[in-house]
């Protein structure tokens, strides 16, 4: 299959959205179902037995010899995102699948569409990869999305047992995970380079915030006498901002912000707003997730504004396995393209995998920067590039595990 190809399915299963007006798939909805059984499709026309496991993730089977290498990305996505994050990974491993042609290799290679990697639908992400990992634990499964449903029963909705997610755990015949994505960032189209191969990945925190102040009448309510949970908020986001701006390789993001009651004749009574902190070294990220709460809290206090927090997310930073770096590097250059390493501050199934096994990511580059938008993109020559740098991979781990 050749990029083009690769590009149109990526569009066609963009189509397939759980929002009138743009991307949106979360955790097991039905646009999901739909994703998985045309990917389902192309993974048994690519030679693999496909079938999903308890935590839903859709995982193709190519035979070989005993050990086994997993290749795979995520397939949900975050609102109104673009055609290529996560997708393109999965994509992209069934056509080097079926650039195969059902030759048999010295390991089998299992090809893993991740349910969950984006955090969307129950504000804590990697769902799938942890069930792969075995951290895919009883709180998490009790977490709930918007609607009241618990990640338990949305598995059972989908008619799977929440009871058999150790079942999806990897076994210790797996010697390696590789990632392919869009490096989601502008470094690449800036170097003018196709292809990045990833040596770690920066950590992230993630908080959610709440200010409770006093919702109350906006024409009767003087300055001095309010309790505006908005004001204080707002406050505190350009604090978060300026300790970013301030803190060199920070990057600090409120991305939601819930205003309740939400009405233009109301003082703000309360709001929810969301903290994505991350930098690649996890001491300066943890203590600067430890002040901009304890900033919430002093400017709440100022205010008259209560303000409690929970903790969603502590993801370290992660290295990639030297030796897989080297062997992508290596492919990279076999197939004629230059070797450019690169850290991703974008989070990546891969960091949780790579608490059971080695790791690697080839990055291909993202057209003017852009992720997690509409107009997100991939060129087909780069694409082309992984598509030659991945068979350059399979055919020196064939010749490594022969
Ligand atoms: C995943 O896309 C992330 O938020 O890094
Ligand atoms: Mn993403
Ligand atoms: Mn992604």
């Amino acid at each position: 299959m050749r990029a083009h190809e690769i590009i149109d399915r990526c569009r066609a299963l963009a189509e397939l959205s759980e929002s009138p007006t743009g991307l949106l798939r979360t955790f097991l909805s039905p646009p999901m179902q739909e994703v998985h059984r045309l990917l389902g499709q192309w993974m048994e026309a690519a030679g693999m037995r496909a079938h999903i496991d308890a935590a839903g993730n859709l995982r193709g089977v190519y035979p070989g010899g005993p050990r086994r290498l997993l290749l795979g990305s995520h397939v949900d996505t975050v609102p109104n995102a673009g055609a290529f994050d996560g997708v393109l990974g999965v994509v992209l491993a069934i056509a080097l699948v079926g650039a195969l042609g059902g030759r048999s290799l010295p390991f089998s290679i299992e090809v893993v569409a991740f349910s969950e990697e984006e955090g969307v639908r129950f504000g804590v992400p990697f769902i799938g990869s942890r069930a792969l990992a075995g951290t895919l634990d009883a709180e998490l499964l009790s977490r709930r999305d918007a609607a009241g449903i618990s990640v338990s029963e949305a598995i059972r909705q989908l008619g799977l047992h929440a009871a058999q997610v150790p079942e999806a755990r990897v076994d210790e015949g797996v010697f390696a995970y590789i990632e392919f994505h869009i490096e989601q960032g502008p470094v690449l189209d800036s170097l003018g380079l196709p292809l990045g191969v990833v040596t770690s990945i920066a950590g992230q925190s993630r908080f959610t915030i709440h200010f409770h102040g006093q919702a109350n009448h906006a024409g009767t309510t003087p300055m001095h006498l309010r309790r505006d949970a908005l004001a204080a908020a707002a406050r505190w986001i350009s604090v978060v901002e300026r300790h970013a701006r301030a803190t060199p390789g920070l990057v600090t993001t409120v991305g939601s912000v819930e205003i309740q009651p939400g009405a233009s004749n109301i003082v703000p009574g309360a709001v929810r707003a969301s903290l994505d902190v991350r930098h690649s070294e996890d001491a300066v990220r943890r203590q600067s997730a430890v002040a901009l709460v304890d900033a919430a809290g002093r400017i709440g206090t100022r205010r008259g504004i209560a303000v409690d927090w929970q903790q969603t997310l502590d993801q370290r930073a992660t290295a990639c396995d030297p030796r897989l770096v080297e062997a992508l590097a290596r492919a990279v250059a076999a197939a004629g393209f230059p070797v450019h390493k690169i850290c991703s501050d974008a989070g990546h199934d891969a960091m949780i995998l790579a608490a059971c096994v080695p790791v690697a990511m080839l990055f291909l580059r993202s057209p003017g920067g852009l992720s997690h938008h509409p107009d997100e993109s991939v060129n087909a020559n780069d694409t082309e590039a992984a598509l030659a740098a991945g068979a350059a991979l399979l055919t020196d781990l064939e010749r490594k595990y022969a």
